[in-house]
């Protein structure tokens, strides 16, 4: 893994891989007589969920829903809604990273309001330690410290989503000063 003083690779492409895949046969055992419905949090979610259910053999759509998030306290907007009603359908929210967990929480509230048959989820990364909230998460792929953490969908100020590994952010400083301090070094050959 590779380190620089501003950022340092904390889990490498194959690491992620094999536990997506974990992740799919998990799904793919839980969900055999039930299609799931993967609501796809935008935008870093993506790249976990692509990657996901392609690992699920069961029946599955996938629909993708965008927030809008006001501040602190966990307050969200729907920028983009789901295409379709959830209504009798068994839903799996893709998350890319539970923080508060604010954010799902109300996500899991709004899709049983929505009256889907059934609500879980599927995160990427959960920072445990910085839960203000309790909130299930039936499949997690890894529990991670309280460093931002930047690639394979999640960025920093739109950067990054493109990296195949995940990076902390070691001096928050640097990429404050420069949101481009690490593609910079990573592509300076
Ligand atoms: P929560 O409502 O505090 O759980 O917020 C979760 C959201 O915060 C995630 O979906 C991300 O958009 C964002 N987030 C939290 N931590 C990170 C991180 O380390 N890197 C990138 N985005 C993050």
């Amino acid at each position: 893994m590779t380190d620089y003083p501003f950022a340092t690779e904390v889990i490498t492409e194959v690491d992620l891989k094999s536990r997506v895949v974990e992740l799919g046969q998990a799904i793919s055992n839980d969900y055999l007589d039930r299609s799931p419905l993967f609501v796809v949090v935008l935008t870093g979610s993506v790249l976990f969920a692509a990657d996901l259910v392609r690992n699920v053999e069961a029946d599955s759509e996938v629909d993708f829903l965008g927030l809008n998030r006001f501040g602190e306290g966990g307050r969200i907007g729907i920028a983009m809604d789901l295409s379709a009603p959830v209504v009798d359908r068994n839903v799996i929210i893709v998350e890319d990273i539970v923080d508060t967990g604010l954010t799902l929480k109300v996500l899991r509230r709004m899709m049983t309001d929505r009256g889907a048959a059934s609500v879980s989820t599927a995160a990427l990364f959960d920072k445990t330690r910085r839960r203000v909230t309790d909130v299930p998460i039936e499949y997690r792929g890894f529990e991670v410290g309280d460093e931002f953490l930047v690639g394979y969908g999640l960025d920093w100020q739109g950067v990054y989503r493109n990296l195949r590994s995940i990076w902390a952010v070691m001096d928050i400083e640097a990429f404050v000063r420069d949101p481009k301090v690490l593609s910079k070094q990573l592509h300076s050959g």
